[in-house]
């Protein structure tokens, strides 16, 4: 007998459906496909070379488009925060990057520094999100002086990111949205602005690049009361996340489960030991309760989440057996419910997902 233990299925067909879904609702845009944090746990690799079709890629480390050249990935690959030092001008341009540039150390960098060929900018204004990006009034300074320097290709791309997008009752989108058409200049050809959230619910955002991350991933972005249209349920979650009951056991009413005791059973029950923890990236803080996908029914989380383990009620009259294969989340259990009973975001357990956890492709 042999037992699954922590394994998430790729299904590279829902990547394919999901990019045509991005196609669909931005129809006027070329795809900057993000692919950071390990393709957002998916498999950096794996997932461009899945994308022929891509326009371009988004990583926010220099390691992550290296490794994207050695894979022999040919499209642009975009440094979505920028260079973080001198040094690494010189791999942008041997790896043929493209950059964005959000302060003055970078615009200095790029434009003193001698360089064997030219490299492509995207400027990146600070619109309302105060993360990254140049001030608005900073605009003609940054971008006339980048104009002015033969290390910079001469099509800038103009960028900035949405906050708030997320919430279509939210009107701050709008307010960046007004600010980033202020800045005009007449050399500025392209524009960046959209998000997945962006993509879904805010068709002025989309401009002639959009920026997909999670929803390429077939996850969404967006609170759950906010409005969008059909596009938000035509995509498919690319990752489910399996492993099996390793151990099954009956206790008593008022019996506890787990480290520290911190869940008592009512009643007499059934409870399934699942080979699945924060080790493999199952969040520590899933609270009692958090859905668990066996033999097509929810079960609930029950006890603290441990290292290599987890424990749910199968119910006092459960019929499951050791071996039997579950669903932690995927298709047929959004991650996006996952995600709330462990007071975090779709993106933190995509991401999470660990090295020792098995790779399946569908
Ligand atoms: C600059 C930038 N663009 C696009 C994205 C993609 O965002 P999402 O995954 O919400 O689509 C990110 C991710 O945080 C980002 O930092």
């Amino acid at each position: 007998m042999s037992i699954l233990t922590a394994t998430a299925v790729i299904d590279m067909q829902a990547l394919a459906n999901n990019y045509q879904v991005i196609k669909e609702c931005a129809p006027n845009s070329k795809v900057l496909a993000v692919l950071k944090a390990n393709a957002y746990g998916h498999g950096l690799e794996r997932i461009a070379k899945a994308l022929p079709q891509a326009d371009a890629f988004g990583v926010a480390r220099i390691g992550e488009a290296i490794l994207l050249r050695e894979a022999g990935i040919t499209q642009p690959i975009v440094l979505l925060e920028g260079f973080f030092s001198i040094d690494e001008l010189t791999l942008i341009v041997k790896h043929n990057l493209d950059t964005v540039i959000h302060n003055t150390f970078q615009l200095d960098a790029i434009t003193q520094q001698l360089l064997t060929e030219s490299i492509k900018v995207w400027l990146k204004i600070d619109t309302g999100m105060h993360r990254l990006g140049i001030d608005p009034d900073d605009f003609h300074y940054f971008f006339n002086t980048l104009k002015a320097s033969d290390n910079v290709q001469p099509s800038i791309v103009l960028m900035s990111h949405l906050g708030c997008a997320d919430d279509t009752s939210n009107g701050i989108t709008d307010t960046q949205t007004a600010l980033f058409n202020q800045l005009n200049n007449e050399e500025v050809v392209e524009r960046s602005l959209a998000n997945s959230a962006g993509i879904f619910a805010w068709p002025n955002t989309h401009y002639n690049w959009v920026r997909p991350g999670l929803m390429l991933y077939g996850v969404s972005p967006m609170l759950p009361e906010a409005k969008t249209g059909k596009f938000q349920e035509n995509i498919a979650p690319v990752m489910t996340l399996k492993s099996s009951l390793i151990a099954i056991r009956k206790i008593k009413a008022g019996e506890t489960v787990g480290y520290g005791g911190t869940w008592q059973s009512n009643l007499p029950t059934t409870i399934g030991v699942i080979a699945i923890g924060y080790g493999d990236g199952y969040p520590r803080h899933a609270e009692n309760g958090t859905p668990v996908l066996v033999n097509g029914k929810i079960v609930p989380l029950v006890g603290r989440v441990s290292m290599d383990m987890i424990t749910v009620d199968l119910g006092n009259d459960s019929t499951d057996k050791v071996g039997d294969e579950v669903t932690l989340w995927g298709s047929q259990l959004p991650v996006e419910n996952v995600a709330k009973h462990a007071t975090t975001i779709p993106y933190e357990l995509l991401c999470n997902i660990s090295r020792r956890v098995h790779i399946t492709l569908k």
